[in-house]
């Protein structure tokens, strides 16, 4: 199984393009220890030549370009694409809006919870996503599915299960209280399978708290790619940027007793890996103190292009 990082940073990418904070202001004049990244997305293959997207960044077009092995294939007929299917794990427009980019009559399949496909067929721009050539399929909690592409079998199974997490921030109903409206599997992680190999990864590109049922889950895992937002809860709110803490957006942080340094410190998972890393974090500076405690934690910082064959 093959597994690349397409974008390692959450919502608004790194640097944002409104953002003047220290870490974007690093990167956009090129200082040492800063790497640009593209917004939150991973690509999955069990034999190099299909793959399945785990989310569509809107910087889905200038990822699969950056990334040989998803563009159309010189072999190929005059319209084709590697990307036979895309699993979304929220509705968050930094993992569905790049379903938009694609269009353009490619058959391939959207799998989603209800939840999240309720959102494309709520929205009208995405029927530019032809119903005859894009097939929505509903991915239940709990229960693993063999991954279809239009031409068949993909080789993997996914499972798709509940984290804790929060609606939409676009959803939010602020009339329902302190979850804004949140039901379960709003936000959820996946355990994804080759059979024939029998390996397993776990991507989890969202989640609010390590709680004791995502522990005993993911316990043992040869690798997860995990939520790396935030190091500190409040520090988009001490560095001005705004007024909500990670808790508040449906974040762990990476420190702290309550953060996710501590949650996977006794879980024995072999190689746990960062993304959806906001462009406020501090470990995107690789000569912070942060950096430093996330890596000697056993932690990885994902980056894009990073290519990882389990
Ligand atoms: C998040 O991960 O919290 C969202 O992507 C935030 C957003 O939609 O801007
Ligand atoms: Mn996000
Ligand atoms: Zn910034």
């Amino acid at each position: 199984m093959l597994i690349k990082v397409l974008g390692s940073a959450a919502g608004g990418g790194f640097p944002q393009w409104n953002c003047n904070c220290r870490n974007c202001a690093d990167v956009r004049r090129g200082a040492s220890g800063f790497t640009a990244r593209t917004q939150s997305s991973l690509a999955v293959s069990s034999n190099g030549r299909d793959w399945v997207l785990l989310n569509a960044s809107p910087d889905l077009r200038q990822q699969i370009n950056a990334t040989p092995a998803l563009g159309s294939q010189a072999s190929g007929e005059l319209r084709n694409s590697p990307i036979k299917a895309a699993v979304l794990t929220n509705g968050d427009v930094d993992h569905i809006s790049g379903l938009i980019n694609l269009r353009e009559m490619q058959p391939f399949l959207v799998y989603g919870s209800g939840r999240v496909l309720s959102v494309l067929s709520s929205n009208s721009i995405f029927k530019i996503l032809n119903a005859e050539m894009v097939q929505r399929r509903e991915l239940g909690l709990d229960a693993p599915v063999q991954l279809m592409g239009p031409g068949g079998d993909l080789g993997l199974t996914i499972e798709a299960f509940a984290v804790p997490g929060k609606v939409a921030l676009y959803l939010e109903d602020t009339s329902k209280g302190a979850d804004f409206g949140t039901v379960e599997g709003d936000t959820i992680g996946l355990k994804i399978t080759a059979p024939e190999s029998d390996k397993t990864f776990y991507y989890i590109p969202g989640c609010a708290d390590v709680d004791a049922r995502l522990s005993d889950r993911i316990r043992g895992a040869a690798l997860v790619f995990f939520d790396g937002t935030l190091f500190t809860d409040d520090e988009m709110v001490k560095a001005g940027l705004m007024p909500k803490t990670g808790k508040r957006m449906g974040h762990i942080s990476m420190s702290g007793s309550d953060g996710s340094i501590a949650a996977f410190a006794s879980l024995g998972v072999e190689r746990k890996v960062y993304v959806h890393i906001n462009n406020s974090n501090p470990v995107l500076d690789e000569n912070s103190p942060q950096r430093k405690e996330a890596e000697d934690a056993g932690w990885e910082i994902g980056y894009d292009g990073m290519e990882i064959s389990l």
